[in-house]
């Protein structure tokens, strides 16, 4: 196969023609022959002013491109979409896939023997692998890195655990106008992603435990100068890939490699929705993630990692404890340690070069764990069919068998209009349900799953409820919260038939989450539903495409068609 500047010429009819006219163009930059013999490295620039967690990719860029120099080869930078959580309307889940397309197609499009992506904000590095992987050309992962951490009076803050902690106080009345503003300015004090265990850390963990990138680099705050060493080792590390050709992420993406990811996800406390994109991202190999399987895990794997929301530490604080490397050798035997790197090394000699720090408290051996069982439980019952899950290392326990009355909201904006109506009929115990928040209905599964408490309840301190419902849930969220009911109530999951007052019971030890309706009162009701039609939102564009391809949460939300093996 052709390689560098010769790789997917552009048609013309005659190959020489198209290579002289690409040579003729890209003269125009002022690169030499010598230059553009070299293999190449691409490097996306997912930069935007809009993206503060991507605040340091130039910074990054320059690195890696020095990092590919110094092996002399060539870097070569174009820009793909970049998303930001809090810059995505309606979701940044809504644009997951189309980044992944964006991603795979500027890889396959422009001619490289290697790419180096670059990502972080939370549904960034997920789009990336799933291209990189749909690409299948040898690929260096370099998550943007976690930010510094936020101090106000006297108390260590962190985006955004902290972010909805203090919301909610101040909602309880609290905390007053003037404080709130003062913590605004506080929580996010660099560059960077969340520095709490995240979806954005969750993504970083799981890409170094499939040895898609170099060790320590999910945990390297992204001010720090190692960050930017990082980045250059990785460059070269890209660069000798380019030359080997591989290995490619199908040499080494293996069933082993996904089991650890999944191992990693539950020691970490990570985030619920990590679980959707590493579905997503094996539904394009010819590995899948089971469920049961997740679920087993979860009762195997303690969580070892005490950082927020499920414990009291920070990225940093993993860090400078030694980061996954550690992590992994205190995981031992429950990761297959044979697993390849980008490197070419195994995990084991990853796990080997682990820094031991004496006394430190953010990595805790298998003997003294956060939690004896897994971040993550799968719930199954007639609410879900198709599965639920909870992110139980950050729940309750009192509130894990639980039954209640339903307080139903029929979308994000009726939840928003009425949760706080001192007229709504709810209490403690009840089960707050909110629907038409799922991969469709809202669309774009909206982190709309951490309901809050209704005011009322909050202002008589009342700190956590069950609440259920088709939505995702930020990974820095607390609460005893049930997500991604599949199918979702706008394709007519059973979410769809619950009425006020119905009872629901929650049984995590159990794994059930059941509606204690009978089966004919159920029928009735699914009778009555209205049929589907094809909402107005979605009468064209890439708005039309997601609502005619969007898979549901246990299949990942990819589209059906950029699955491994395409539609059918
Ligand atoms: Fe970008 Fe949290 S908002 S990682």
């Amino acid at each position: 196969m052709a390689d560098g500047l010769r790789k997917g010429l552009a048609s013309y009819g005659d190959a020489g023609f198209s290579l002289f006219l690409r040579k003729a163009f890209i003269k125009a930059m002022g690169y030499s022959d010598d230059a553009l013999n070299r293999p190449i490295v691409g490097i996306t620039n997912t930069y935007s002013d809009y993206n503060p967690c991507h605040g340091n990719v130039p910074q990054i860029i320059e690195a890696v491109k020095r990092g590919v120099m110094l092996t002399g080869a060539m870097p070569m930078v174009f820009p793909t979409i970049s998303i930001a959580e809090s810059f995505s309307h309606p979701t940044s889940m809504y644009l997951r896939n189309l980044m992944a397309m964006d991603t795979e197609e500027m890889i396959r499009a422009q001619p490289m023997d290697a790419v180096v992506v670059i990502g972080g904000c939370d549904k960034t590095l997920p789009a990336q692998i799933m291209a990189a992987v749909s690409a299948d050309l040898p690929t260096v992962v370099i998550p943007v890195g976690p930010m510094v951490v936020g101090h106000h009076k006297g108390e260590v803050l962190g985006a955004c655990t902290d972010c909805r902690r203090l919301w909610g106080k101040h909602r309880a009345g609290e905390i007053d106008e003037v404080e709130i503003e003062a913590v605004n300015a506080r929580l996010a004090p660099s560059v960077g992603t969340c520095m709490v265990m995240g979806t954005a850390s969750t993504m970083a963990c799981i890409t170094e435990a499939l040895g898609l990138s170099l060790p320590m680099s999910a945990t390297i705050p992204a001010p720090h100068a190692e960050r930017f060493r990082s980045a250059e080792s990785s460059g070269k590390v890209a660069a000798a890939m380019a030359r080997a050709k591989g290995p490619r992420p199908s040499e080494l993406l293996t069933a082993a490699s996904f089991r650890n990811a999944q191992v990693v996800l539950q020691a970490i406390g990570g985030s619920t929705n990590g679980l959707i994109h590493l579905t997503a991202i094996a539904n394009r190999t010819r590995h899948r993630i089971d469920l049961a399987a997740f679920d087993q895990l979860g009762r195997d794997v303690p969580v070892l990692i005490d950082l927020k929301p499920s414990g009291e530490h920070y990225m940093e604080h993993f860090h400078h404890a030694g980061g996954v490397p550690k992590l992994m050798a205190q995981l031992g035997d429950l990761l297959d340690l044979d697993a390849r790197t980008i490197t070419g090394a195994t995990l084991r000699e990853v796990v080997a070069g682990a820094e031991d720090v004496p006394g430190q408290d953010a990595i805790r051996p298998r003997g003294n764990p956060i939690k004896a069982e897994g971040a993550m439980a799968v719930l199954h019952g007639n609410l879900a069919p198709r599965g639920a899950v909870i992110k139980q290392s950050a729940a309750s326990p009192g509130l894990l068998q639980h039954s209640g009355r339903a307080v139903v909201f029929e979308s994000v904006e009726d939840m928003t209009l009425r949760v706080d109506d001192p007229a709504l009929d709810v209490n403690a115990d009840d089960v707050l349900v909110l629907r038409n928040a799922g991969p469709k209905g809202a669309p774009g599964m909206p982190e709309a799953g951490y309901l809050p408490i209704p005011r009322k309840l909050a202002r008589a301190g009342v700190k956590d409820m069950v609440r259920i419902s088709d939505a995702r849930m930020s990974g820095t969220a607390f609460g005893t919260i049930v997500l991604h009911i599949t199918p979702e109530s706008a394709v007519g999951g059973p979410l769809a038939l619950v009425k006020n007052g119905d009872m629901i019971r929650l049984d995590v030890a159990g794994r059930s989450i059941d509606l204690l309706v009978d089966a004919a009162e159920l029928e009735k009701r699914r009778g009555a539903l209205a049929p589907a039609t094809t909402p107005d939102w979605a009468r064209r564009g890439y708005a039309h495409l997601f609502n005619e391809t969007i898979l549901q949460a246990d299949e990942g939300c990819d589209f059906d068609f950029m699955r491994g093996q395409g539609k059918g």
